[in-house]
């Protein structure tokens, strides 16, 4: 089966930081996830190139706008690399390729008698690159995301008829509940259709940064049709001569941040309509990382460089946080102090810790060599059973700290727990506890090896690394039919591992 999942195209205005990283990260765990089930997946994200937001410090820096997204992209590029992110196509709405995409589109939106012409006077936030109503402002005239106070325009420019698509939408709506998810964000989506829809200006005359309208040279397509038409136009020329829209078309979930709701729960499927084409299936919406208990943004300069975190604590520990720390959907505040408890605590203590003495127990009580003949303990099988469809279930539906608490409670804990009850150590003492010893050892480094399968789209390196300490470093050994307890082999030998999240000292962490 078909998985297309996609992050939002990021702006080149600016350097990447840990909220551009986490939409990314979270992609990335269901892609991943999704191919663990054998899944065929499309998995795409990039960047946004065309518009006011670059336009505009492209103008400041006194470099042509190409020049600066070319620069920039390197910025996002070696972030995805960094996070160890696995995409399958990396889009930049600057190839020519998405361009010539965009006006096929748009032209055939015009021969349709969709778009018509007329005056635009309102308020443009250059930084959301979009039009506000004066309800939407906050006082003296201020963008309510990024604090700067709008601007007035008047021009002449095509428009799309989002108002007659009230009805269509509504009935999307209400026929298809999980279209957006979460619940809240489906009602504030739903909310403001039913306040009236207003019609969009879809192209710009004051711009010359974007996509030429292809029947009117003087004006340029408005930068978030382009935008969000990458959706759609990667599938056509990701491949070199193969065109992969029949095979993953409609996308099963566009992953966004609950800034960009608008234009993907409502402009969107309202583009979609009019062009004949099938809506995505889903789109997740999450909320903001907050930083001080505010929106980490480039505007407001108070973002947490993701990179400086991977230097000291590595990516694997950066992907884990993030959806550990902040209910995925939800607001959440996210700091150094709370990413160094989470890393000593559960990650070093509580996984690296499970880790290591498991491996130095079958070190040195059985040589190395994971119990064979052993039954499953039925303490552990019992707290097991399940585990992999509630995570299956829970990443399907997109929730991703779910899931990781399903691994952590069911799991890594469970194990930590049962080695103080069982106390191998102890029962190593006495000859005649052999067949018990046999046993506990196998259900620890069995329940070792299901948590590290279902781990594995959150921290890829580090649970690979692990299971090849565990000797099950087969291909097929991340499969998430393996992700079930009792399947695993005994008799492998497991190998020394140096511990897989290291104490950082204060120093290199300050
Ligand atoms: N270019 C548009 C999106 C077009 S999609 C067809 C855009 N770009 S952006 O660079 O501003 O990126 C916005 C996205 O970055 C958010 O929707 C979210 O996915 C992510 N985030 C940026 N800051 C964030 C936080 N502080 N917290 C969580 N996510 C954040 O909008």
């Amino acid at each position: 089966m078909a998985y297309y999942v996609t992050t939002p195209i990021y702006y080149v205005n600016a350097q990447p930081h840990l909220g551009h990283a986490y939409t990314t990260i979270a992609a990335d765990i269901i892609a991943r996830h999704m191919r663990q089930r054998g899944e065929e997946v499309f998995f795409l994200t990039g960047t946004d190139e065309h518009g006011e937001p670059v336009a505009q410090v492209a103008e400041r820096e006194g470099i042509p706008p190409q020049q600066l997204a070319d620069t920039n992209v390197e910025h996002f590029r070696n972030m995805v690399e960094r996070v160890n992110i696995s995409n399958d196509f990396f889009i930049r709405t600057t190839d020519d390729k998405h361009e010539a995409f965009v006006q096929q589109f748009m032209q055939r939106l015009y021969d349709k008698g969709i778009l018509y012409e007329d005056d635009y006077e309102g308020w443009y936030c250059p930084n959301c690159a979009d039009f506000k109503t004066d309800q939407e402002l906050l006082k003296g005239n201020r963008c309510s995301i990024h604090l700067i106070v709008v601007e007035r325009v008047k021009e002449r420019n095509y428009f799309f008829p989002l108002s007659k698509y009230q009805e269509a939408l509504e009935k999307l709506y209400a026929e298809r509940p999980d279209w957006v998810v979460p619940k809240s964000r489906y009602n504030e989506a739903l909310g403001f259709i039913k306040q009236g829809l207003n019609d969009v200006s879809v192209t710009r005359a004051k711009l010359r940064w974007g996509v030429p309208v292809p029947w009117d040279e003087e004006q340029v397509i408005y930068v978030w049709f382009d935008a969000l038409l990458n959706y759609l136009s990667a599938l056509t020329y990701a491949r070199p001569d193969i065109d992969l829209t029949d095979e993953f078309w409609p996308a099963d979930y566009h992953l966004i941040g609950k800034d960009i709701l608008k234009f993907h729960a409502v402009i969107w499927p309202a583009m979609l309509l009019a062009a004949e084409i099938e809506l995505p299936k889903h789109l997740f919406i999450h909320g903001y990382l907050l930083m001080q208990g505010e929106k980490m943004s480039k505007t407001l300069g108070n973002v947490l460089d993701p990179f400086e975190v991977i230097d000291v604590y590595g990516t694997d520990a950066l992907r884990f946080y993030c959806f550990r720390e902040v209910g995925f959907g939800q607001d959440g505040s996210i700091s150094t102090e709370g990413f160094e408890a989470r890393y000593n605590s559960e990650l070093a203590n509580e996984y690296g810790n499970l880790a290591s003495r498991t491996i130095a127990m079958i070190g040195q009580f059985r040589d190395g060599v994971v119990p064979a003949d052993a039954d499953p303990p039925a303490e552990l099988a019992e707290s097991f059973a399940g585990l992999r469809d509630a995570v299956e279930a829970r990443l399907g539906a997109a929730e991703l700290t779910a899931a990781l608490e399903e691994i952590w409670s069911r799991g890594v804990r469970r194990l930590n727990r049962y080695v103080e009850e069982q106390k191998p150590w102890e029962l190593a003492k006495d000859a005649g506890n052999e067949g018990r010893l046999d046993q506990v050892l196998y259900g620890l480094a069995e329940g070792l090896r299901v948590i590290t399968v279902l781990l594995h789209p959150y921290m890829p390196e580090t649970t690979e690394r692990l299971l090849n300490a565990l000797g099950d470093g087969s291909g097929e050994a991340f499969a998430l039919e393996r992700a079930h307890f009792g399947t695993g082999a005994g008799g492998a030998t497991v190998e020394k591992l140096p511990p897989l999240f290291p104490k950082v000292k204060a120093a290199e962490s300050a």
